[in-house]
């Protein structure tokens, strides 16, 4: 089975797999947060390039994922990426992240099946690396996903991945799982499963149903619980010691990166990985009015010593 890191925007960046994979090690593969392509015929820009830039991911196998609707710009960013040496490209359709709504970022394709048709068409014969593709079922409702499956099915894609939900949903509800089953069914090529795996019963549950499930992309949960990948195996949940590493890990890189805002970073990893601890709640209100990183440290360091790790 493989298992991969999704794209999670602001949380999954180039500091967290790096940091991941030296604590917990390397998962089969990763995902880039979504990079907007640039000009055709200029260079990727700073905050891509930070992404990009294959000596921050050496030893990983990271596919970066565009969000664009345009072939020219995704052709020509193609190229960029098989120069710095990618083996794959992912295309990123109907992501629900704040900034990518909030911005009008939003590719819209989901929104036009015959729109993605020709896209697909565009740049699969234009990318000179493989192209796989991340979706959701529709916008609004289950029943537009039959008509962008076929889209997907004419055009030979790395890869499908995906994320049984429509982009209305948000997070809420369960994942239609039975939408990846008829993908896996029909698909000519390889699908990915994405979607609430946050416990080995999960990924059980979902391999019973679909034995031919060969690729897994974990998400918030394994933001959560850095283990998870190892639990997945077989292996053990963390240890005390071993999230405090993580955690000490991650700050400390991040504050390598971009200072005072590491805080801010850390305590949006924390609203996912509270729940490794008996009170959550007791965490949250250690580091709810925390600014400083002094202030963060002390806080942090009462959350290790004092709350005890939730049972798993
Ligand atoms: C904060 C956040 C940022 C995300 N950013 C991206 C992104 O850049 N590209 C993308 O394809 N999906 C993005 N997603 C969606 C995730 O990749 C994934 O599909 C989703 O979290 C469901 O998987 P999970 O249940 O394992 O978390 C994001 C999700 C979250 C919560």
């Amino acid at each position: 089975m493989l298992l991969s890191l999704a794209p999670m925007e602001g949380v999954t960046g180039s500091v967290f797999r790096r940091v991941h994979a030296v604590c917990f090690g390397a998962l089969d593969r990763c995902y880039t947060p979504f990079v907007a392509p640039p000009r055709v015929g200029s260079a990727f820009g700073g905050k891509a390039m930070k992404e990009l830039d294959p000596e921050r991911n050496a030893g990983l196998d990271v596919v970066p994922q565009l969000l664009t609707k345009d072939a020219d710009e995704f052709a020509w960013a193609a190229e960029l990426l098989a120069e710095m040496g990618y083996r794959e490209v992912n295309l990123n359709l109907g992501c629900p992240s704040g900034t990518v709504v909030a911005k009008g970022r939003d590719s819209g394709l989901l929104r036009d099946p015959a729109a993605l048709d020709a896209l697909l068409g565009d740049v699969c014969a234009r990318s000179p690396i493989p192209v796989s593709v991340k979706t959701r079922l529709g916008i609004a409702g289950d029943a537009e996903y039959e008509r962008l499956l076929e889209a997907f099915c004419h055009h030979p894609l790395a890869e499908l991945i995906v994320h049984p939900r429509v982009r209305q949903d948000f997070y809420k509800g369960v994942p239609r799982q039975a939408a990846y089953g008829e993908t896996l069914a029909r698909a000519p090529f390889p699908v990915a499963y994405n979607g609430d795996i946050f416990s080995p019963d999960d990924l059980r549950s979902l391999v019973e149903a679909y034995p031919a499930t060969r690729h897994v992309m974990l998400g918030r949960g394994i933001v959560a619980n850095p283990a998870l990948g190892r639990m997945l195996r077989g292996g053990q949940p963390a240890t005390l010691a071993e999230l405090r590493r993580f955690h000490d890990e991650l700050f400390h890189a991040y504050e390598a990166e971009i200072g005072g805002n590491a805080v801010f970073r850390m305590k949006e990893w924390w609203s996912y990985a509270e729940g490794n601890f008996a009170d959550p709640l007791a965490v949250r209100r250690a580091i709810r009015k925390v600014r400083k990183a002094n202030e963060y440290e002390a806080a942090i360091a009462r959350v290790f010593l004092q709350v005890p790790l939730a049972a798993r």
